[in-house]
């Protein structure tokens, strides 16, 4: 490879500086400039070349650099010559540059400059002061929070508090005295088995944020819901220095939201009296229409057998209240064997089985739980001295069952079957259970049927029933 001239050399290294490097004449013109010159001034090289150097320096600087440079030429030193000048941007703003001049020979100067702007701004005392100002901004803005703010030292052993804002001790009653250079758990009081802590500690391990609503005591022993937000502080080398807290006390909104679950709880066990789960969630999310098919259900309707002249010696509060004495019992029935209880209307009541949620056994339900209707009422004629008597009729096959209308909800049941059942029921016979010959077909063998006849159904003719008599 041929060796490389000087000027070769001298290029080479003038390209490669990472510095402002320029070789100025004797009038003050630029002859070289590395590209430096364009990243840090802003001018072209061609732009720098065509003004004499003076024209950049900032108009205070020039006497002093200008002295400099006489005393240089009159008595050029052996070393370079180093000062320093604000030099003009294209911008129109000034780069504090350090300059170390080679001694003129025949008019020519090398020069190499940096760019100390940055580390200029830095010594100066308005940034000493500006950095003063912010400091003492950012403390006030501190002690202002309405949030408590603590800082914890991560490499003192058991992490002790070293800063407590004012509105920590105002949440917490503990002055800063009382607290500092100790660990803040003192404000657990006994419950240090929170679940929540898990997550705390898993976190201070980690060196990670967190956040977590603590069960909390002031120093009056009253308690309070601690919103904190812990931020681990690493210095420059990646250690853990410091772990920041940040402290609300959320008691009013916890206590809403509690309140507020008490209330919706509340609500839905309302609405579960009034309406199957399944459909009392998809009225809640406002789903479509609410009335569907179902096709293996068991209807049963129960009247009491001389209700209406038993009530008429009676003042109506009394008639409600033995009429909700009878019915509840009827009501744990339905619960006891997974029947859905539909409405009461005047003194009778309607069940079904197999809805809303659809089961094989929807027949054997109601039938098991209209043999054990008639036990109710012999009770409670027991315990009142009263002779009433059910009369109970159940159907079985395809309903449709729903909410409709927009107001006043009320789970109901609409269709041919329906309407057989309640035939049964109002052309049965008191103390017994009437079924179709559908249902007398349906059950199982276990069930003791009795023949009734062809009787004449009205609206449907001719029909063939049964006695339900019991189960074996
Ligand atoms: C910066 C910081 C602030 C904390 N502030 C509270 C606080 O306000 N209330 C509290 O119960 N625990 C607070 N803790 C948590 C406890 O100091 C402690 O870390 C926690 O109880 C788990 O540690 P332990 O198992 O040793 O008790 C804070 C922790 C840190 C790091």
């Amino acid at each position: 490879m041929p060796a490389l001239n000087a000027d070769d050399r001298l290029q080479a290294f003038f390209d490669l500086c990472p510095d402002l490097a320029c070789i100025r004449d004797r009038d003050g013109y630029f002859q070289e400039l590395n590209g430096v010159w364009e990243q840090v001034s802003g001018w072209s090289l061609p732009e720098l070349r065509s003004r004499s150097w003076w024209d950049f320096i900032h108009p205070d600087d020039v006497e002093m650099t200008w002295e400099l440079e006489q005393q240089s030429a009159e008595h050029p030193p052996r070393c370079p010559l180093q000062y320093k000048h604000r030099f003009l941007c294209k911008n129109g703003s000034y780069r504090w540059l350090t300059w170390r001049w080679s001694p003129p020979r025949e008019g020519i100067c090398l020069g190499i400059a940096r760019d100390v702007t940055e580390r200029q701004w830095r010594g100066s005392s308005d940034y000493r002061n500006t950095v003063r100002e912010a400091v003492k901004l950012r403390d006030r803005a501190i002690e202002a929070s309405t949030v408590g703010i603590v800082i914890a030292d991560a490499t003192l052993p058991d992490m002790p508090l070293i800063y407590v804002n004012p509105a920590f001790e105002r949440i917490t009653g503990y002055s800063a005295a009382e607290v500092l250079g100790t660990n803040c758990r003192f404000l657990q009081g006994e419950e240090n088995q929170q679940p929540v802590l898990d997550d705390l500690r898993a976190a201070i391990k980690a060196g990670e944020s967190c956040t977590v609503i603590l069960r909390n005591y002031r120093k009056d022993g009253k308690f309070f819901w601690n919103e904190l937000a812990i931020s681990p502080i690493y210095d420059d080398r990646g250690i853990l220095t410091h772990f920041v807290g940040v402290q609300s006390d959320v008691s009013d909104r916890i206590q809403a939201e509690q309140a507020l679950r008490r209330e919706k709880h509340k609500s839905d066990r309302l609405l579960l009296n009034i309406l199957p789960e399944t459909i009392a969630e998809q009225l809640k999310e406002a789903r479509g229409t609410l009335a569907e098919q179902y096709s293996n259900t068991a209807i049963l309707f129960a009247d009491l057998v001389g209700f209406t002249p038993f009530s008429a010696q009676m003042q109506p509060l009394e008639l409600v209240s033995i009429l909700n004495d009878i019915f509840s019992r009827f009501d744990r029935l339905a619960e006891k064997h997974g029947v859905e209880k539909i409405k009461t209307i005047g003194d009778a009541y309607l069940a079904a089985g197999g809805l809303p949620i659809p089961r094989e056994d929807s027949l054997e339900a109601i039938a098991n739980m209209a043999l054990e209707m008639p036990d109710e009422i012999q009770k409670f004629n027991d315990s009142t001295g009263q002779n009433l008597q059910l009369r109970i009729g159940i159907e079985t096959g395809v309903v449709v069952a729903g909410v409709i209308g927009i107001k006043k909800f009320i789970y109901d049941l609409w269709g041919d079957t329906v309407n057989t059942a309640s035939r049964m029921e109002s052309q049965g016979q008191p103390g017994k259970i009437q079924v179709t010959e559908r249902v007398a077909r349906l059950l199982p063998k276990k069930y003791i049927l009795e023949r009734r006849g062809i009787i004449s159904i009205k609206g449907k003719g001719r029909m063939t029933t049964y006695w339900l008599i019991g189960s074996q």
